[in-house]
């Protein structure tokens, strides 16, 4: 059992969530991702490990509430506990001396790129942050990459904050102005992702995609994750979940995604159908009362 440390809404269905996770948060590097299950008998679910601090053991994780087991998770509280946290899993994002790196981060995604970010700007790189949202409420995380020294660069899609339009016209105009960076990370959601690859592709730019497929074991034994890369199958939970940009099969990846997208709609449909009383019943193993 993983106790929540803290909880609190940070844009409209985005949790922000520290859980106390100690071995994971000594092993943790940026890139990495943790698969837990909310409940005893829940399904097992892959989150990004934002951030993490050694010293007091804790992880910090955000989670946007999209189906049946985000939403159950972005109902507990602080005191709360989650029922099991396996990780840190995946492989590391390669942190190199790039000069300048462009992170690119569109709706949760700028969760994923926040620690690569991070380590990015550690390592000594300077790193444009372009973070796309619909609009500024759905923006988070962009006082920390700003404070820790990246260049944050907005964009909205209804143009409420920053540049009105997507992350790519913006990535497309720092390029058309001259930035050579070294690397463009990004993460998002698969369209956003391929139409990232396609402009840097034609510029020759060293681009890497966080991929998002579903996941079930994370160890490479089920299959489920199988993306395509170079043509060559690869298993995003071990060999990844970063890879190059260029070389992802977007659509393949897209279209597995969707496989489960009726059987996932009905069980989220089902969930939503429930009051207040029988979703406490199904978080009641997990639910801890204050103690006095
Ligand atoms: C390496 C990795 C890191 C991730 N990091 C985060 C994160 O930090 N925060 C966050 O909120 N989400 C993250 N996700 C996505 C998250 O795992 C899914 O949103 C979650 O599994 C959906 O479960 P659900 O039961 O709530 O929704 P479901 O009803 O199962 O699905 C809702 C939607 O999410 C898609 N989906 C379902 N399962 C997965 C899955 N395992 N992976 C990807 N998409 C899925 C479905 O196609 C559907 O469109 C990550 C995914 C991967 C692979
Ligand atoms: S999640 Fe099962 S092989 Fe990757």
């Amino acid at each position: 059992m993983y106790t929540i440390l803290e909880a609190h809404d940070v844009a409209p269905d985005v949790r922000r969530i520290r859980v106390d996770a100690p071995r994971v948060a000594t092993h943790h590097r940026a890139g990495q991702f943790v698969i837990l299950r909310v409940t005893p008998d829940g399904e097992r679910i892959p989150l990004t490990i934002a951030d993490s601090n050694p010293d007091d053991g804790s992880i910090t994780l955000y989670v946007q509430a999209v189906g049946r087991t985000t939403k159950l998770l972005n109902r507990l509280e602080t005191g709360d506990v989650i029922n099991d946290i396996a990780g840190p899993l995946g492989r590391a994002t390669d942190i190199e001396d790039y000069g300048r790196a462009v992170v690119v981060g569109g709706g949760l995604g700028i969760a994923i790129a926040y620690p690569v970010a991070i380590a990015l700007l550690r390592a000594g790189n300077g790193v444009d942050a372009i973070l796309g949202a619909r609009s500024r409420t759905h923006l988070f995380l962009e006082d920390e990459l700003r404070s820790a020294g990246a260049d944050v660069k907005p964009c909205t899609d209804d143009g409420s904050h920053g540049r009105h339009g997507f992350v790519t016209d913006e990535l497309a105009a720092m390029l058309d102005a001259g930035a050579e960076p070294g690397v463009v990370f990004a993460a998002g959601p698969v369209v956003m992702m391929k139409a990232v690859a396609d402009v840097t592709r034609p510029r020759g730019i060293h681009t890497i995609a966080s991929l998002n497929p579903i996941m079930v074991d994370g160890t490479g034994m089920c299959g489920g994750c199988r993306v395509s890369v170079g043509g060559r199958t690869r298993f995003a939970c071990v060999d990844g979940p970063e890879f190059d940009a260029h070389q992802v099969d977007f659509g393949l990846l897209q279209r597995r995604n969707d496989a489960y997208r009726d059987f996932e709609s009905t069980r989220d449909q089902q969930l939503d159908a429930l009051d207040d009383c029988e979703i406490a019943g199904i978080l009641a193993p997990v639910h801890r009362e204050p103690q006095a």
